[in-house]
């Protein structure tokens, strides 16, 4: 019996190290000391030993349950440590590896071409309107001043899409409905999109996008228009005022709506880039809104957005705009 409990405590202690897990050392467990085990085998088969053999073994006995128990606890505490700490390692989180690659989205160029002229133009004082674009001929031509036999009524140049109704083809009409609503001073602008029949190229678009401009006061002159284009477009593009970086010029011409006229042009890419046209509103639109002529003058003028961006950008062609490949808008 005593060589038996020898040989169980020998092979037990060796079963209980090479445990490796703590289900494996469970199952140890159960096969030594559960209700099928061997050393409660052991202790069951005491009943056939006489009465004074039985203290002396029942002590050998009971000797190997507490020193196996002891040891499958010391097991069952290195194993549950050891679980712990690979747990542990395997579940850290290294933050000094490179993250994936997020690809981030960006605002199309015309957008922040756009949105830094609202913001210039918000720090001089302006307000930001909006107008349909479809729009009524009145709007749009009657009362700018577009004669009825002006060649820009003509359904070759704009689209109509029923008797009287056409898309808009400048922003200019915004104008209108602008003065219409309130009384001088007036200091807005009016970006948006306008429609004409043009055919695609380099530089049209049937489709594209302006920003209207217009200040109505007293005593308002050619000086300040001058001046509150220099100061937004040398903002716009970065230039310093007087750097020599931003070269501008005024052209006359003739627009219904504004008298004296001129079309604005900055030098981009060694050539004179047209930006839009301008002027001193004309008496007649002021008095088509009911304002007095005589008390009140402005300026307005009517910026391509298009054209500004590719300035800014240094792009040259318009159709690059819409065309939304990823590869070219990725770059802005
Ligand atoms: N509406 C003109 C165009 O689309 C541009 C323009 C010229 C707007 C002179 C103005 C202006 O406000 O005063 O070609």
């Amino acid at each position: 019996m005593q060589d038996q409990l020898a040989q169980l405590e020998t092979r037990a202690t060796n079963e209980v190290q090479n445990a490796k897990s703590l289900s494996e050392l469970d199952a140890v467990r159960v096969q030594f000391m559960g209700k099928k085990g061997e050393l409660t085998g052991i202790l069951r088969g005491m009943g056939a030993l006489s009465a004074e053999d039985r203290p002396r073994v029942g002590s050998l006995v009971n000797a190997t349950r507490e020193m196996l128990e002891t040891l499958l606890n010391e097991r069952k505490t290195a194993l549950s440590q050891a679980e712990r700490d690979a747990a542990l390692s395997s579940e850290t989180i290294d933050v000094t590896l490179p993250s994936p690659l997020i690809p981030f989205g960006k605002r199309h160029p015309l957008t922040q071409t756009l949105d830094d002229v609202v913001r210039i133009f918000s720090q001089l004082g302006y307000g930001v309107m909006e107008g349909p674009e479809v729009e009524t001929e009145y709007y749009n031509f009657d009362a700018l001043n577009i004669g009825p036999d002006h060649p820009a009524r003509d359904e070759r140049d704009s689209l109509y899409v029923a008797p009287g109704i056409v898309l808009r083809t400048e922003t200019s009409a915004v104008q209108i409905r602008t003065m219409e609503s309130r009384q001088p001073p007036v200091k807005i602008i009016a970006p948006g999109r306008v429609y004409r029949r043009d055919a695609v190229d380099r530089t049209h678009s049937p489709m594209f996008h302006q920003v209207e401009g217009l200040l109505v006061d007293r005593d308002v002159s050619f000086a300040d228009l001058k001046g509150t284009l220099t100061t937004f477009l040398t903002q716009l593009f970065d230039a310093l005022p007087g750097s020599g970086g931003l070269k501008t010029r005024f052209r006359p011409h003739y627009f219904p709506f504004t008298e004296p006229s001129a079309e604005f042009d900055v030098f981009f890419n060694g050539d004179w880039l047209e930006l839009g046209g301008c002027g001193m509103v004309h008496p007649k639109v002021l008095e088509n809104v009911g304002y007095d002529a005589e008390k009140y003058s402005g300026f307005a003028f009517g910026f391509g957005i298009e054209r500004m961006a590719m300035i800014k950008f240094g792009i040259d062609d318009i159709r690059l705009f819409y065309e939304n490949d990823l590869r070219f808008l990725n770059q802005f």
